[in-house]
């Protein structure tokens, strides 16, 4: 042991020195095992949560909030339905005055049908369907089945306010 300490000492390396080194070389070997793990963790997230009946619909749409079947939304936790754009249309809700959500009018717990449009009812949008109600302010469904089986919010949407103008797209 003393041999090899001299010849580390001769080469200008301490016994401190490689003790150091073998910390830090574990210390990132610890921080990428975490990182892998947290990565594999929120893929995982990903791929559970991923709604498996609403398929994924591109699209840009403009809103005129100047247009009178729009006037609902200019006052807070006022709605109105876009049957242009989405799959079975879009839902959009004022939720401050200043922001705006927009919610797919599929209903998410279920392959799209006749009966599956969501309809607005307060701050509420409701499925005809089994009658599932959810949260226009955030989008959770409110009366899950007691098996758990139905858990999916609604599909939300991106929107930008510019001016009186809402650009709706995904
Ligand atoms: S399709 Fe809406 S509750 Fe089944």
């Amino acid at each position: 042991m003393l041999e090899i300490e001299k010849s580390l000492a001769g080469a200008g390396i301490s016994i401190k020195d490689t003790k150091l080194n073998s910390s830090i070389k574990i210390g990132k070997a610890l921080m990428l095992g975490l990182l892998y793990l947290g990565f594999g963790i929120s893929c995982s997230k990903t791929s559970i949560s991923r709604n498996p009946y609403i398929s994924n619909v591109r699209f840009d749409y403009q809103v005129n909030l100047n247009l009178p079947q729009y006037d609902d939304l200019r006052f807070v936790g006022g709605s109105a339905y876009v049957y242009q754009a989405g799959l079975k249309g879009i839902l959009i809700f004022n939720l401050n005055g200043r922001n705006f959500l927009a919610w797919e009018a599929t209903c998410p717990n279920h392959i799209p049908r006749e009966c599956s449009r969501l309809e607005i009812n307060g701050v509420l949008a409701e499925c005809s369907c089994e009658g599932y109600q959810y949260s226009l302010a955030n989008g959770q469904l409110l009366n899950p089945d007691n098996d758990g089986n139905n858990p999916y919010p609604m599909i939300n949407y991106r929107v930008e306010v510019f001016d009186s103008f809402l650009y709706l797209s995904n």
